[in-house]
């Protein structure tokens, strides 16, 4: 995909944490190019949302900066909240670009955070958590978005799939991958754990379908999906999201009430004719 934007003439402060695990040897432009490339997704957003402004803006997972040093130098007006579990990452971002730093937790659920955020920006997060947790993550997001906010977050789909599939080697070589493929085709999620993961750490490889994620979002009806980009941002899907109260009827309903339907359709008519006031 081309450029959105030219950000050329922007500086940004490009010192690296020596404890940086996003940047591979040899590779410290690719590095900027996925930061910079994350900031032309977070533009696009703001475009299609009509949000000149992200004056309060949560980055999690933040790491060590590698899209938080874009946002500081695009956004310099703006409180920017770093999180992440790395505590070494939040304290670099801290220092360094200025962000107000908060340690995460395991459990999203007991951040300290309310509907405080115009901005959410996700990079590479939900594509590491089981199913509960990434459904758990997506409940926080909503949450902590003001109104008219806006949630930017990356998903791994049908590309990082597809090279699995192929037999791409250097992907995720410490999973099993062909469990993974094979609950992807079937439910259009997969997730496997790291194979080093320890007995108690529950981390890993997730992949979800386009199909899934709108299912998924129809759990919402209080956030517009303004756009789904496969292939955006490095291997990965970026998803768009506005946040607008009672936006949307639940007419389609969520798919714990298909469930409902096929097991009782006569409770099921109620519940639309309640709807529909009949
Ligand atoms: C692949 S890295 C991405 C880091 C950063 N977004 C970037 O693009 O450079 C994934 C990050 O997720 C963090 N992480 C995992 N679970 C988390 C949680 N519950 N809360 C915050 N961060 C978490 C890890 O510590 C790690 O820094």
């Amino acid at each position: 995909m081309k450029p959105l934007y030219n950000f050329d003439s922007l500086k940004i402060d490009r010192t690296m944490a020596p404890s940086d695990g996003m940047v591979a040897t040899a590779l410290e432009e690719q590095y900027f190019d996925l930061g910079r490339r994350a900031l032309e997704l977070i533009q696009f957003s703001a475009e299609l949302c009509d949000k000149p402004h992200y004056p309060a803006i949560l980055d999690l997972p933040c790491g060590h900066g590698r899209v938080l040093r874009w946002l500081r130098a695009h956004y310099p007006y703006a409180k920017i909240t770093a999180c992440d579990l790395d505590r070494d990452g939040v304290d670099f971002c801290a220092r360094q670009f200025g962000a107000e730093p908060v340690y995460s937790e395991l459990n999203l659920h007991e951040l300290p955070f309310a509907a405080q955020f115009d901005l959410i920006w996700v990079g590479s997060l939900v594509t590491h958590l089981n199913e509960e947790r990434w459904r758990q993550t997506l409940d926080c997001l909503v949450k902590w978005t003001k109104e008219c906010g806006v949630i930017v977050f990356s998903t791994q789909g049908r590309t990082v799939t597809s090279l699995l599939a192929r037999g791409r080697r250097n992907i995720a070589e410490n999973i099993d991958k062909a469990t993974l493929l094979e609950d992807f085709a079937r439910t259009g999620f997969g997730y496997q754990r790291y194979t080093e993961c320890g007995p108690g750490e529950d981390y890993g490889f997730t992949a979800t379908s386009p199909e899934w994620l709108m299912r998924t979002l129809q759990r919402y009806p209080d956030v517009i999906l303004r756009s789904y980009l496969e292939e955006a941002w490095g291997m990965q899907d970026i998803v768009i999201l506005y946040k607008k109260a009672g936006h949307f009827e639940p007419v389609l309903g969520v798919p714990e009430m298909q469930v409902v339907r096929a097991n009782a359709g006569a409770a099921k008519r109620g519940w639309l004719g309640r709807l529909l006031g009949r």
